[in-house]
């Protein structure tokens, strides 16, 4: 709603899930929503008037005539089947996912609906954030090389994501990275200082957050050191162009193998959430490094409009002190593909260090991986011997498919820890089941649900499930 300075109300835009941050960026409105039902993950969205961002909640006013949404409720579910079934008792069944149908992303809908606003960018669930809250502009002054871009708080991961916005074809887009991690409590509101320090508002409230506290203030404070960051992603018409804070290393930063770029995106369905889906992995191509260091340009193939370009800068040094990137990992959420001109393929490097990769690396049977326990052949047809990995074998998966962002090992985080399940007495097959169709009934008094994660390899589950076991000891 707008309230005009005489106090009139006038409907704005609609189709919100559970926005918990608004905020006035370059002078336009922006708002982040949160993942759940037809909002696959979480992300930033800009508000213009008249907009549908993507929930057919709203739409249910839009038949009122002061909308400045047209779109009916209606014709979205036509596209997408609403689930709104109810069992013998006429209690609602909650949707469930569907693995093996043709999934339906939220941007082929807008060939249909053009009034559908697309989130300028996501923010993965679970890598960025699992709850985005308040989103605020950082001031020419403060923080350094990073003024002009956008924070973003996490509740439920008390952290605070970084994002940075251009413009392509007049539409906001571009990409997130992990800012600042480790506050106390779940990060809900940001306000700076007058001395450019950022005053933190955190709760643990409603839902479990990471962190030692149920609710916290504190402030953050640049030390006036400039961190080795990537500053900026841009979309270039054949890939990316990423900006650092420091000159790069030239041979690491000449190197494709010290970049991957993978490529996915969400379902568009009434069910909670949504597994990352049609991920592909994008070929580098070549990179030209600028004369200064400060940039490196990468051509990416099978670039994908609307998908969620994940790079990952894992080789890439700086000049002084060999750093590595403090965060080596964007997102960038590629709504137009820019046009102009590409780089030749002499003006590049194609110099890759990469060992040919195993395809796949075949799973071991003997010898024992880890500390060489085994995992007692449990009873029953379908049990299988596992090789019982260490926790630093483990955490690379746990990492990977997300798990740390909601458990620990020992500690209630926003999910039981481990040891907790661990009593639970089940075999690796049941908890393989419970990752790709968690039960909440299970665990009662905790106020979030795990998403069910089918996209997580049955092999890569029974490992993890065999070292969740471990822990009864
Ligand atoms: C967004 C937060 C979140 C993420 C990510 C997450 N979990 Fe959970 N997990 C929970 C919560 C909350 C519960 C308890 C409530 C429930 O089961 O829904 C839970 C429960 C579990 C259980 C117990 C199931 C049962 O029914 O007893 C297992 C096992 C588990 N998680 C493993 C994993 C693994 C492995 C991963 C990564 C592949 C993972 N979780 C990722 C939040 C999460």
């Amino acid at each position: 709603m707008n309230i005009t300075e005489d106090g009139q109300m006038k409907p704005w835009a609609t189709g919100v899930r559970s926005p918990c941050g608004l905020g006035i960026i370059d002078g336009e409105l922006f708002y982040s929503d949160n993942q759940g039902d037809w909002i696959g993950s979480g992300g930033v969205w800009h508000l213009k008037k008249g907009a549908w961002v993507g929930h057919p909640a709203g739409l249910r006013w839009s038949d009122l005539p002061n909308s400045p949404v047209k779109i009916k409720q209606e014709d979205v579910y036509a596209i997408v089947d609403s689930r709104r079934r109810r069992d013998a008792n006429g209690r609602a069944i909650k949707p469930e996912n569907v693995v093996d149908e043709t999934p339906i992303p939220l941007y082929t809908l807008k060939e249909k609906f053009p009034a559908l606003q697309l989130p300028a960018v996501w923010l993965p669930h679970g890598i960025q954030g699992i709850s985005n809250s308040e989103i605020l502009e950082i001031p020419q002054g403060n923080f350094g090389p990073f003024a002009g871009q956008v924070l973003v708080g996490d509740q439920g991961q008390s952290k605070i994501m970084r994002v940075f916005m251009e413009k392509i074809n007049d539409e906001y887009q571009g990409a997130s990275f992990d800012f600042r991690a480790g506050f106390q409590s779940g990060v809900l509101r940001m306000a700076w200082g007058k001395d450019g320090s950022l005053f933190v508002g955190e709760t643990n409230r409603g839902w479990g957050s990471a962190g030692e506290a149920s609710e916290g203030l504190q402030r953050l404070v640049w030390n006036e050191k400039t961190p080795f960051e990537m500053k900026a992603v841009r979309a270039m018409p054949d890939g990316f162009e990423i900006e650092f804070t420091q000159p790069v290393d030239r041979k690491s930063a000449e190197d494709l193998a010290s970049y991957t770029v993978d490529s996915f995106v969400y379902k568009y369905h009434p069910v909670y959430g949504s597994p990352p889906i049609l991920r592909e992995s994008n070929a580098i191509k070549g990179v030209k490094v600028s004369e200064d260091g400060l940039k490196a340009r990468l051509i990416v193939d099978n670039l994908r409009r609307y998908y969620i370009h994940e790079l990952r800068l894992d080789g890439v040094r700086s000049t002084e002190g060999f750093y590595s990137l403090v965060h080596p990992q964007a997102f960038y959420t590629l709504n137009n593909i820019p046009t102009g001109k590409k780089l030749a393929m002499s003006e590049v490097s194609t110099r890759s260090t990469a060992v040919a990769a195993e395809t796949s690396a075949p799973e071991k049977e003997t010898p024992a991986t880890g500390n060489g326990k085994t995992t007692p052949a449990k009873t029953g047809p379908k049990t299988v011997k596992v090789n019982v990995p260490s926790y630093d074998e483990v955490k690379p998966l746990l990492t990977k498919h997300t798990c740390l962002a909601c458990h620990q090992t020992s500690k209630r985080q926003v999910g039981p820890a481990y040891t907790e399940v661990a009593k639970r007495g089940y075999t690796n097959e049941k908890i393989v089941e419970l990752i790709h169709n968690p039960k909440p009934e299970n665990w009662p008094d905790y106020a979030t649900e795990m998403p069910p994660m089918p996209q997580v390899p049955k092999a890569d589950a029974l490992k993890i499930a065999a070292w969740i076991n471990s822990l009864k000891k």
